[in-house]
């Protein structure tokens, strides 16, 4: 069984393994979680976690699955009316089209706050799970991706400067991006210079993914996204492409990657970690214009 396969299990294990309270919130939420997506998060924690030669057991996977749970619960809540108004997501009707407003909101509601649990319940110490959990709760809270996600929203219409469209990137999608950095470090029990090293790698990859997101909106059909193409377009999204254009948007992408990709060859070459699958992984990212 492959990664992917091995993070989709735990997601359903949680669920599966407990009595239901209400079976329809569990469908909306299985509808999403299951609905596919690239799971670059938790693939990011789980290769991070075996270049620093850790053997991955089923607790690794709960952690990478907890991860994605976030994730998916930030995806349903963006695609609603109040937010971004997306009909299509992960190649299917969004959670609101699907089912109703009020039960995307619960589903996102319960995946943001059952992704905790899961890691609470998992096999790992008790000091290692608290650490994990703060870090988590402060790169999906108000300090990092929901933080975010107000500057966005707050940002449509509006002309900003650089450094603003930096900060909304770097909460929005960038802390969540870096936290599998921060995550692998702890559990590998590395030197606190390492873990900011390794983190500052991952604000660089969460960097590149929102702008090539933002790339993608303008030049990718909806068959290769699975959501409606240039809908930041229509809703005067503050987006690289936007205030860079789209050459200036590649440049800052392959930049980005180039960033992360020379802090992790420095820490191969102090024989700290073997990076080749995680480059692999970052490499995947770039885009040609
Ligand atoms: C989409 O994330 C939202 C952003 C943060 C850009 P992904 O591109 O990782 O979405 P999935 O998980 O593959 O569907
Ligand atoms: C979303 O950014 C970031 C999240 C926190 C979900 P976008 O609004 O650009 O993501 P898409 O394009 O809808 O996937
Ligand atoms: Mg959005
Ligand atoms: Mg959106
Ligand atoms: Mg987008």
């Amino acid at each position: 069984m492959d990664k992917v396969d091995k993070i989709n299990q735990a997601i359903t294990r949680f669920y599966q393994g407990k009595q239901a309270v209400s079976e329809h919130l569990i469908a909306a939420i299985r509808y999403s979680a299951e609905a596919g997506g690239k799971r670059i998060r938790p693939l990011l924690l789980l290769e991070l976690l075996e270049a620093f030669s850790v053997t991955l057991t089923d607790s690794h996977y709960d952690v990478a699955a907890a991860l994605e749970m976030i994730h998916t619960g930030s995806l349903i809540h963006d695609d609603l009316p109040a937010m971004d108004n997306d009909d299509y997501r992960r190649g299917r009707l969004t959670n609101h089209k699907k089912f109703d407003e009020a039960t995307a909101i619960l589903a996102g509601d319960s995946l943001f706050l059952d992704a905790f649990a899961l890691i609470a319940e998992t096999n790992l110490s008790a000091n290692i799970k608290v650490d994990l959990m703060h870090c988590l709760s402060h790169s999906s809270g108000t300090f990092g991706m929901v933080g975010g996600q107000m500057l966005d929203m707050k940002a449509e219409g509006q002309e900003l400067a650089l450094t603003d469209l930096q900060e909304i990137h770097r909460h929005k999608t960038g802390c969540l991006l870096a936290y599998p950095f921060w995550a692998a470090a702890k559990i590998a029990d590395v030197d606190e210079e390492i873990l900011l090293d390794l983190y500052q790698a991952g604000l660089k990859v969460g960097h590149a993914f929102q702008v090539r997101d933002d790339i993608l909106d303008v030049t990718a059909d909806f068959t290769n996204l699975g959501k409606t193409p240039q809908k930041d377009l229509t809703a005067e999204k503050m987006t690289y492409p936007r205030l860079l254009g789209l050459d200036e948007s590649y440049r800052v992408l392959n930049e980005d990657i180039d960033q992360s990709i020379a802090i992790l060859e420095a820490l191969r070459n102090k024989l700290i970690l073997k990076p080749d699958n995680i480059i692999c992984l970052i490499e995947r990212l770039r885009l040609n214009a």
